[in-house]
């Protein structure tokens, strides 16, 4: 008996040594954690649980029945974060370039499967040389079983991506399709086809961090949502972010008490918005001014900056926030930031976290470049997303709330729970002076008449009280009273029960 446990003993340390000593030290020297370490930092300490670390290749082709290393380049387990359920993949890259073989998806789904089954969330760490080439379409089928296990897993239960190396080819796509794209910066790259490939094709000349780094991810094209410095960083920051979720459709996020009163009033916020109404300002501020002890864990904040979307508590709960930002492109919508917020608002419902909305918003953004792109259907994604969402929908609109914009952002039209505005707010089909300048166009000529039109639509029209003498802004409310008035809308919100009617599933505009 001793010696069989001697020998179980052995067999562990040899699977816990991955590709050797050498290529772990290589990992090291790229500023690279190995697949075990990360999931040390990742989860409560002594809590992972592995699983299938003697699995091994069943490929004979090419050499590889003499190469077999046990865990086939992923370790996979469960364990926890801050005393929650996970379930986890790593990919090992010292161990055939943590490529994915048939064996190595297996043991990837495997852990879907359970996480779907008890209802816990999917952390995959990336770091791979994608398909393992000796293996063909047996690789390519493990990916593809993958990828419909992220498909089925899809608003059942949260699934994370951190990017820790390559990602190529076909590898992107399981992390295309879980719910957010975290990144390493300098030792992390996502793209279709590498620089080679595109070089031969198009011939452009491009580096895999200028193709697919994550600075490209989290400004140009918008697949990433955070990057991080380093290893460290970048899973200690996750195991943050993991506290904002729950664990599945079922159940509701975790609440974490706090001191901070939900009744604190800030009468800064009484003049953040300034007197002139073409003057920005940054809607962060109430953000974080209204967030439980001032913390807000903002998502993407380097693409489409236009809309600001992230995380934040309100009296304990998790709460997705959504504001357009005055600051950038005046806080328009535009394609990028209709489909930035779509999909997070999408996140939100089917994962029942209430949503807050902060409107300033003075319409859709004009010109070719937005309307030959589809702004027509993009911007309805986040119409489409708003409507849909049954959670509760708390929306404060602090300046401007223009046109088709202003129905847009979670009003009262659609499905909007408690919608407030403050008392400059200017709820209208457009600003004052577009306004005459169509309704009297006659009248142009004689600049005197038009500014007393201008004037007189202004009065009329640039206020919160024509909605809300329709019922369609529920109240007016001081600025420094928003965090209070939001706390206890949510409060009321807390049991709120709609079902939309059943069908197979709707037709969102792609
Ligand atoms: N299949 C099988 N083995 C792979 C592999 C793959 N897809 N990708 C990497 N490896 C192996 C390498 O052969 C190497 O093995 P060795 O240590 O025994 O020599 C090891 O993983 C490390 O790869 P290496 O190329 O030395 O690392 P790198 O950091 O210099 O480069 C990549 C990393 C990912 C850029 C490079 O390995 C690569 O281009 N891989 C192929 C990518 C690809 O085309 N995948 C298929 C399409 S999805």
């Amino acid at each position: 008996m001793h010696d069989i446990i001697e020998q179980l003993e052995k067999k562990r340390a040899a699977a816990r040594l991955g590709g050797g000593e050498k290529r772990i030290a290589a990992q090291h020297s790229k500023g690279k954690l190995t697949a075990r370490e990360r999931l040390e930092l990742l989860l409560d300490e002594g809590t992972f649980e592995e699983w299938d670390m003697f699995v091994e290749h069943r490929c004979h082709d090419f050499g590889m029945q003499d190469n077999k290393i046990p865990g086939d380049g992923v370790v996979t387990g469960y364990g926890m974060i801050n005393g929650r359920l996970v379930f986890v993949y790593s990919q090992d890259f010292t161990v055939f370039g943590g490529a994915l073989s048939e064996a190595h998806a297996e043991k990837i789904c495997k852990v879907m499967d359970q996480a779907m089954k008890v209802g816990a969330p999917v952390i995959g760490l990336n770091d791979s040389g994608g398909a393992r080439i000796q293996e063909g379409v047996a690789s390519l089928g493990g990916y593809a079983e993958v990828f419909q296990r992220n498909v089925m897993a899809s608003g059942v239960v949260p699934q994370i991506s951190m990017i820790m190396g390559p990602s190529a080819g076909g590898a992107v796509y399981s992390p295309a399709m879980t719910d957010f794209i975290f990144m390493v910066k300098d030792s992390s790259y996502m793209f279709v086809t590498g620089p080679e490939v595109v070089k031969t094709v198009t011939h452009e000349e491009v580096t895999s961090e200028e193709l697919g780094g994550a600075t490209t991810h989290t400004t140009k094209s918008g697949v990433a949502d955070l990057a991080f410095d380093n290893d460290v960083d970048a899973l200690l920051m996750l195991r943050r972010f993991y506290n904002y979720l729950p664990l599945n459709n079922r159940e509701k996020a975790p609440v974490r008490p706090s001191h901070d009163p939900a009744d604190r009033i800030d009468l800064s916020l009484d003049t953040l918005v300034p007197d002139n109404p073409n003057k920005p300002y940054d809607i962060k501020e109430l953000i974080v001014k209204c967030a439980d002890d001032g913390e807000f864990f903002e998502l993407q904040p380097g693409y489409a900056q236009n809309i600001v979307i992230g995380f934040c508590r309100m009296e304990g709960q998790t709460v997705g926030v959504v504001a357009n930002q005055p600051l950038v492109l005046a806080g328009c919508l535009d394609i990028k930031s209709s489909i930035k917020a779509a999909r997070f608002v999408r996140f939100c419902d089917a994962f029942n976290i209430p949503i807050v909305t902060y409107v300033d918003v003075p319409g859709f953004m004009p010109g070719t470049s937005q309307e030959f792109g589809g702004i027509i259907k993009h911007g309805a994604k986040l119409l489409y997303a708003y409507a849909e969402c049954t959670v509760p929908k708390i929306t404060v609109i602090t300046r401007k709330a223009y046109g088709g914009a202003y129905d847009v952002m979670a009003s009262k039209h659609l499905r909007g729970d408690v919608n407030f505005a403050w008392p400059n707010a200017e709820i209208a089909v457009m600003g004052a002076k577009g306004a005459v300048e169509i309704i009297f166009r006659e009248e142009k000529s004689d600049p005197a008449k038009l500014a007393a039109r201008e004037a007189e639509y202004k009065a009329k029209f640039a206020n919160p009280f024509v909605a809300g003498a329709r019922g369609f802004i529920d109240d007016v409310i001081q600025p420094h009273e928003t965090r209070k008035r939001i706390c206890r809308s949510l409060v009321m919100l807390r049991n709120k029960k709609v079902e939309n009617p059943w069908r197979k599933h709707g037709n969102i505009p792609l």
